[in-house]
């Protein structure tokens, strides 16, 4: 069970990687442009890599299989934790083939909708398989069906593609994504960030903190001054 942050912005990363539960990142073209001001592909890239320290995914933009190859061999060549997202077609599962078994690039087929797709990602040798939650339901498909059905066919045929979940559009698309057996869910910040409220748990921690001030400032609780703050105890003292 792992979780990825979907995006290329590096505020986001930071963030999200300084919780310590986010273990890698995912782009594509469309969340690339999505860094308005100009920059240098490559140098972004190079940025994130630095950031994150497991495996990152970075999309090819050509359509033919030679060129998508020439494409992914130049991003695979800047960093060894780059991992190559390839569309799903005849032209990416060609380039798959070539990617993992004559180059040594690891890849990610992704924008997969459907249990057939995942298979033939999986035959062809790749790393990881990306289906996309939010955008197999606008096509009005149980995205929790197609993650199950593939999920179970990997396992039971010991495949070792690993299922990657994105295209996430809510805190529960997470929560079904893993239930429905996904390796890795892939999430943006703002949903990530969501993961970690809820008004109970603020309310709660209020509740108890107040309480806990109340004390000290009537005196009823002392510090140990002399223990280190790292391991700081307290003593009650006795009300009077
Ligand atoms: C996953 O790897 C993709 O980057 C992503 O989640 C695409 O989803 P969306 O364009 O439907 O949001």
């Amino acid at each position: 069970m792992e979780l990825y942050i979907d995006t290329a912005n590096i505020q986001e990363i930071k963030e999200a990687l300084s919780w310590g539960c986010i273990s890698g990142a995912t782009t594509n073209p469309k969340i690339m442009s999505n860094e308005k001001s100009g920059y240098s592909f490559k140098q972004k890239i190079l940025e994130i890599m630095e950031l994150v320290k497991n495996p990152v995914s970075v999309e090819v933009t050509e359509e033919d299989c030679q060129n998508m190859v020439d494409e992914a061999k130049i991003y695979a060549s800047w960093d060894e934790k780059i991992v190559i997202k390839i569309p799903m077609g005849i032209e990416g599962l060609k380039a798959v083939t070539q990617l993992e078994r004559s180059e040594g690039v690891r890849t990610n087929v992704t924008a997969i909708m459907s249990t057939n797709q995942a298979i033939l990602a999986a035959l062809s040798g790749a790393s990881y398989a990306s289906i996309f939650y939010g955008r197999v339901s606008d096509m009005g498909y149980d995205p929790v069906e197609v993650i199950n059905d593939t999920s179970r066919l990997f396992n039971e045929f010991n495949i070792r593609t690993k299922l990657i979940v994105g295209s996430i559009r809510s805190m529960l698309d997470v929560n079904k994504a893993f239930f429905a057996g996904a390796d890795i869910v892939t999430v943006p910040f703002p949903i990530l960030k969501k993961m970690t409220q809820n008004p109970k748990t603020e309310e709660t921690v209020k509740e108890f903190n107040s309480i806990w001030r109340e004390m000290k400032e009537k005196g009823l609780i002392k510090l140990d001054e002399e223990i280190p703050s790292r391991t700081l105890t307290f003593t009650l003292a006795k009300e009077t």
